[in-house]
């Protein structure tokens, strides 16, 4: 049987970097211009061909997404739900997802990153390995950080690094197959005390499974008040 691509929206996280906002609301629920922020990332599975798709986030606010999502069916899709007790990391979360992802592939979207393109084509290409995505920033200190070489091949990916090998960002956005589950549980948590979502990615890069492409479109962090204020203004005009 042909293996399907399963969305999984991570959603969890302290979302510190919105205090205050986020002392009285899960982050990936705040407004962006007309609409709770999780329904980018979750427009963006959908646009991209996904169907059935697994929300991980924290207790606190859980049944606030039920009500804003519900089973899904509003949005032509099947929506459940995992809690992450604490927060624990994008790959921590992820984790939560592996009986839901079982052998198929997947496709993780960050609650906070938005986009506005069409993904069809590199989900639809998706074989197997990992592919992740990519798009010039000039703050590349403040994310996961891509070097390509020649040929489009992925050199490095570093977390945050002082000193960035490039201004070229890996995105809040990534398909695996299901060995991703395996590479989880080797992991080690970070000097942040969490399971760091580009350890993933460069145990498949170092395994030569990695292929890492551009966003063409705009993309957003929306976990910081700019990023947010920049996304407003975007759907604001559209
Ligand atoms: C996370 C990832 C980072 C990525 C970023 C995109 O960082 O760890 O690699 O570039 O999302 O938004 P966080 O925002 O959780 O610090």
């Amino acid at each position: 049987m042909q293996k399907k691509i399963k969305g999984v929206i991570c959603a969890g996280g302290m979302g510190t970097r919105l205090a205050p906002l986020t002392n009285i609301m899960n982050k990936h629920l705040l407004p962006v211009w007309n609409k709770p922020m999780v329904l980018y990332p979750l427009n963006t599975l959908i646009r991209a061909g996904v169907t059935d798709i697994m929300v991980v986030t924290g207790p606190e606010y859980a049944y606030q997404f039920v009500r804003l999502l519900g089973s899904g069916a509003a949005y032509g899709v099947n929506i459940t739900y995992r809690i992450q007790d604490k927060p624990g990391g994008i790959a921590d979360a992820l984790r939560m997802a592996r009986d839901f992802v079982g052998g198929d592939d997947c496709a993780v979207i960050l609650g906070d990153n938005i986009f506005d393109e069409d993904f069809s084509e590199a989900f639809g290409s998706f074989m197997s390995g990992a592919t992740v995505f990519y798009k010039e920033t000039d703050n590349a200190r403040a994310y996961g950080v891509i070097e390509i070489g020649p040929g489009g091949r992925v050199l490095s990916i570093e977390e945050k690094p002082q000193a960035p090998k490039s201004n070229l960002a890996q995105v809040g956005l990534y398909l695996f197959d299901c060995q991703v589950f395996t590479i989880i549980d080797s992991l080690k948590p970070s000097s942040r005390g969490e399971l760091e979502i580009t350890d993933v990615t460069d145990a498949y890069r170092i395994a030569e499974e990695l292929i890492a492409k551009p966003v063409t479109g705009p993309w957003w962090d929306v976990g910081s008040f700019s990023g947010l204020a920049a996304a407003a203004e975007y759907f604001s005009k559209k």
